[in-house]
């Protein structure tokens, strides 16, 4: 990571605390110049960083961009050693197609376990039986893509209700709202869908083995649900009302994976 990831990664690492421009100098083993410099690129990229003299920088709490540092900060300390050391893992896309049809392209070029793929939109965002998926800015669009030997069951019935129960917990536990399962594959709030998930696989032919497995989450996280087609809108809902979040996009991510990748 450069030196504006790497501020990035402190800053969240230290979301409640100023932190003197020195103190992120020492510990990163650059100049204050790059700080400065590193400061200021993160608030051209939209970060609100707040700035007290004889105090230093904090990330403001109102900051809610995807950032894989922003991500990793939430990771247990197991998978944040691991993420920390593979950055490459996560990848973030400002518009994406489809981020599972992205996990799967990288499946078949070998990307490993708990590979990590994130859209803030989908322009051809996939559901279940060739459905399309609506994905506009304001969701959380993510796909996991797993590999058998790290996985308890190979079913992938129980994958699609782990991933639910998964993100009803991460829900229930940042939010105190706990969506209702309709399954397989469907979160409801309010009799109103909140999220969708869509578990796809590769198999070798002859075999049968399953070589990968690839778990696409979407979720309404501050979605401006007005603004959704007609059909979809009466039966949709989001967590949150746009820019009413409680929570980080980044903070709901890193719950679900940490209930989801087992390394
Ligand atoms: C459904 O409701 O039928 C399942 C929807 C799954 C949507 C998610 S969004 C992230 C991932 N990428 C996709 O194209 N689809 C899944």
């Amino acid at each position: 990571m450069g030196s504006k990831e790497n501020v990035l990664a402190f800053l969240e690492e230290n979301k409640t605390n100023y932190i003197s421009g020195e103190a992120i100098a020492s510990k990163l083993g650059i100049s204050r110049n790059a700080v400065w410099k590193a400061i200021n690129e993160l608030r051209k990229a939209g970060y609100s960083i707040d700035a007290v003299s004889n105090k230093g920088y904090m990330l403001s709490d109102d900051n809610d961009i995807l950032s894989k540092a922003g991500i990793i900060a939430h990771l247990t300390d197991n998978l944040k050693s691991i993420y920390q050391c593979h950055s490459n893992m996560i990848s973030i896309y400002d518009n994406a197609t489809s981020t599972n049809r992205l996990a799967k392209e990288a499946a078949i070029a070998g990307a490993q376990h708990g590979t990590i793929i994130l859209a803030k939109e989908q322009t051809a965002g996939r559901g279940r039986k060739d459905h399309s998926f609506y994905s506009p800015d304001g969701g959380l669009y993510m796909s996991i893509l797993l590999k058998p030997a790290h996985l308890t069951t190979l079913e992938p019935d129980a994958i699609t209700t782990l991933t639910g129960n998964a993100v009803c917990d991460a829900i229930e536990t940042l939010v105190g709202v706990r969506p209702r399962i309709k399954p397989i594959n469907d979160l409801f709030i309010d009799n109103k869908k909140i999220c969708g998930i869509l578990t796809e696989a590769g198999t070798e032919f002859e075999t049968g083995d399953v070589q990968w497995i690839v778990v696409g989450i979407g979720i309404n996280f501050d979605s401006d649900i007005s603004a959704f087609p007609s059909d979809i809108k009466k039966t949709a809902t989001s967590l949150f009302a746009p820019g009413k979040n409680t929570i980080t996009k980044n903070q709901l991510t890193a719950a679900i994976i940490n209930r989801i990748v087992c390394m």
